[in-house]
């Protein structure tokens, strides 16, 4: 299907409810003495992360005010992801505790979003086991949330949208991101993989690239109000491009966000290794801006399991992708994803993951236990090994990560690192934080003036999963 956009019609209709929002909550204002409040939380990817700050841009625009407190709210909204059951089972925990504090505050609403509830077999749930959940809607339905959301201040009775709407974009979303210095911009949406274990295409629906002038435009807006790191953000960014008709793939989108002044550091994700072209490689070695940080998952080591997978790729043929970006980019750092567990495999093709593990030392991995997805291929088959047998692979697995994490973090000792410093240091509050060009964390001596500017930092100590610093004056 042809990618469409929300027309400015239909963005108008739900600007017409921001409005009637805005008008009832000014109203809410002069009676109660104070602002309504909204409080967000978000599961799952970037993706969500991208659609939570369209959330609070849209709850911004119909006057709400934000609390970290779900309990001081009058409207909570979760958006929620269904990658793996335990993100899903943290979402029905949430809403159970939630149930006790509506009890005392009977006017406050509850929505429910996202990934998990464009699933059909969950809204029934939640309409059943958590009955007082007032507003659900899916991830086709965003850019209504406005409308959904006055009815469900005006109407009684849940009000639910989760028809899927594949191939829409909408451009018009106001976006609140949280912060200044760095930024996500979604070029992509969707995904057409359907790797057997994923749930991902059938609740984001099919890929749709963003038009290179709609992520341009948003890019130089960003950079105007002082935002100087941009993230490009898609279920598989390297098929950027391929759904528009147009000559232009994710390398030209690369470069020409290069091109663009004020912006310092690019960079991406997610990357599929199947996609992963050898132009990619090139632009990423020969554009200055762009961070030298490839995270490119892998899931499995067997071919046999990649077959299953759906991946399109075999071990050697990603093995040999690592060599030819190495040579290309010697310093890159490299991250990946993995999936212990998938039901085919064996305790030998799980020696082949580990094989990859050791001869590619990622800096860091994202590692996850399979999850059965109801609806996905994968769903179908038996399960080889018992559930002792994967815990004890994936605890095998997270050891030998480990170690080679901290080795990797060793080498950094005695370097001197351009850092964006970000923030204040979430394990001792009396350091600051930022990234380097590969996205490693560092915590440094500093103070909170410093956020948003690059500054040079000597590695003085590795830690496990950061760097300790100091500022070279
Ligand atoms: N589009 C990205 C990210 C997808 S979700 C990509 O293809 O890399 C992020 C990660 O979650 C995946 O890379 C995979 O490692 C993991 N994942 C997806 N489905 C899963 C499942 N059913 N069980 C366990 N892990 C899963
Ligand atoms: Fe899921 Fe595969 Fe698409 Fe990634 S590429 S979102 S793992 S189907
Ligand atoms: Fe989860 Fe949806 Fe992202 S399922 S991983 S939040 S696209």
């Amino acid at each position: 299907m042809a990618t469409s956009k929300i027309t400015k019609e239909q963005w108008a209709v739900s600007e017409k409810y921001i409005a009637k929002i805005k008008a009832d909550n000014a109203n809410f204002a002069m009676q109660n003495g104070r602002q309504r409040l909204a409080h967000t939380e978000t599961y799952g990817c970037q993706q969500n992360v991208n659609d939570t700050e369209r959330i609070r841009g849209m709850l911004k625009s119909a006057g709400f005010g934000f609390t970290d407190k779900a309990e001081d709210a009058d409207i909570v909204i979760y958006n929620t992801c269904a990658v793996r059951e335990n993100a899903e089972q943290r979402v029905f925990g949430r809403l159970g505790i939630l149930k006790h504090i509506k009890e005392q505050k009977p006017d406050m609403l509850i929505a429910v979003c996202g990934c998990m509830v464009q699933q059909e077999h969950i809204t029934k749930k939640i309409k059943k086991v958590h009955d007082h959940v007032d507003l659900i809607f899916g991830t086709h339905a965003l850019w209504r949330m406005p409308e959904l959301l006055y009815r469900t201040m005006t109407e009684t009775g849940i009000v639910i949208d989760i028809a899927s709407e594949d191939g829409t974009i909408s451009e018009d979303i106001p976006i609140l991101r949280d912060k200044n210095e760095k930024a996500w911009v979604s070029v992509m949406y969707g995904c057409n993989n359907f790797c057997t274990y994923c749930i991902v295409p059938y609740v984001r629906g099919r890929q749709r690239s963003r038009m290179p002038n709609d992520i341009l435009n948003e890019i130089n807006c960003l950079v105007k109000n002082g935002t100087t790191e941009i993230s490009l953000l898609g279920q598989n960014v390297n098929s950027y491009g391929k759904d528009l008709g147009l000559d232009i793939d994710f390398a030209d989108l690369l470069k020409m966000v290069n091109d663009i002044d004020g912006v310092r550091r690019i960079r991406f994700m997610t990357s599929h290794p199947k996609d992963l072209s050898d132009k990619l490689i090139y632009t990423m070695r020969d554009c200055d801006k762009i961070c030298k940080h490839l995270h490119l998952p892998f899931q499995s080591g067997s071919d046999k399991v990649l077959k299953q997978m759906n991946r399109h790729y075999t071990k050697a043929q990603y093995i040999a992708m690592i060599d030819k970006i190495k040579k290309e980019i010697p310093q890159i750092t490299l991250t990946t994803d993995v999936i212990v567990g998938f039901p085919t495999e064996t305790n030998e093709d799980f020696l082949e993951t580990m094989d990859i593990i050791n001869y590619v030392r990622y800096d860091s991995i994202f590692s996850f236990i399979y999850s059965r997805r109801e609806g996905t291929p994968a769903a179908k088959l038996d399960f080889v090994l018992t559930d002792e047998e994967i815990h004890k692979n994936f605890d095998e697995l997270l050891r030998v990560q480990n170690q080679i994490c901290k080795e990797k973090n060793l080498e950094y000792e005695g370097r001197t690192e351009l850092v964006l410093a970000d923030g204040i240091s979430k394990t001792d509050s009396s350091l600051m934080s930022g990234r380097t060009d590969g996205g490693k964390i560092v915590n440094f001596t500093g103070t909170p003036d410093m956020i948003g500017k690059y500054i040079n930092v000597k590695i003085t100590e590795a830690k496990q999963w950061s760097l300790r610093g100091e500022i070279i004056k």
